[in-house]
């Protein structure tokens, strides 16, 4: 069994007694979330490949959720405004540096991509489907409508309420989409990383990319983007309306990733 609490360290003591109902709430469902069942099935390439379908759309999710962020720590406009911290705003461009070009798997000539191109690739080696992530990256590109899009696309509903869930949380407030990535993304993926491959012994050249892109995205969650994350955090996280804020949005959006965990299970073979 997993426990989060110890690895979240952006949660103080402070703030579980300011606020205790969320806090447990927190907490039950980040360790909901890192010990579910669907891990210890993902033990034959034909069920990794099942969750990939639906993972990558937790990939494409989590670049939006950055995006809001350099929104806010940068100006994204004509007119350039300094960003008022310069030391945060060199450290998120480190993160997304990895993100948006990092090197690649080395059987691939390319030698920067994207750690959604990554996540892609590997799954292309397991022949897993990626037409329909491929289709809704043609829609995006002519419309900004994400409810619209998804309503026409035939997805399964558990990843259309995780991503409509979160596109709404980073809209309705920038500060949302920091606490979705210190709380329910950087700081809390290598737990469910090393669920998802910590035990796997598959040992097929298939699957290699898969594992390859989980060790590589562990390492720098833990090392540097965890940090990142958590001084980004303690920048616009600054009172108890934030505080509050943060863990409610964050419940709401781990509470739909537990439910699409779910769906991935029901649909196994
Ligand atoms: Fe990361």
């Amino acid at each position: 069994m997993f426990e989060i609490e110890e690895k979240l360290e952006i949660i103080s003591e402070e703030i579980e007694q300011k606020f205790p109902k969320e806090y447990r709430e927190f907490t039950k469902i980040t360790n909901a979330v890192i010990n579910h069942s669907l891990f210890n099935r993902l033990n034959t390439v034909e069920n990794i490949k099942v969750y990939s379908e639906f993972q990558i759309w937790c990939v494409w999710d989590f670049m939006s959720i950055l995006k809001v962020v350099q929104n806010l720590v940068f100006t994204n406009s004509i007119m350039w405004i300094p960003p008022k911290n310069t030391t945060l705003g060199y450290n998120l461009y480190k993160l997304l540096m990895t993100e948006e070009t990092d090197k690649s798997h080395p059987e691939v000539k390319t030698q920067r991509t994207s750690h959604f191109k990554l996540f892609i690739y590997a799954m292309q080696k397991m022949k897993a489907d990626t037409s329909l992530i491929s289709n809704f990256l043609g829609e995006i590109q002519k419309s900004e409508d994400l409810e619209a899009i998804l309503t026409n696309l035939n997805v399964n509903k558990s990843i259309k309420k995780f991503l409509a869930i979160n596109h709404r949380l980073i809209k309705e407030n920038p500060k949302n989409a920091v606490a979705l990535l210190s709380l329910t993304r950087e700081n809390f993926l290598p737990a469910v990383f090393k669920a998802v491959v910590g035990n796997s012994t598959i040992n097929t050249k298939s699957i290699e990319p898969f594992i390859w892109y989980h060790k590589r995205h562990i390492q720098l969650d833990e090392g540097v983007h965890g940090p990142i994350a958590d001084d980004l955090f303690n920048e616009y996280i600054i009172n108890d309306e934030d505080i509050l804020l943060s863990l409610k949005c964050s419940i709401e959006s781990l509470s739909a990733r537990f439910e699409l965990l779910s769906e991935i299970e029901c649909n196994l073979i």
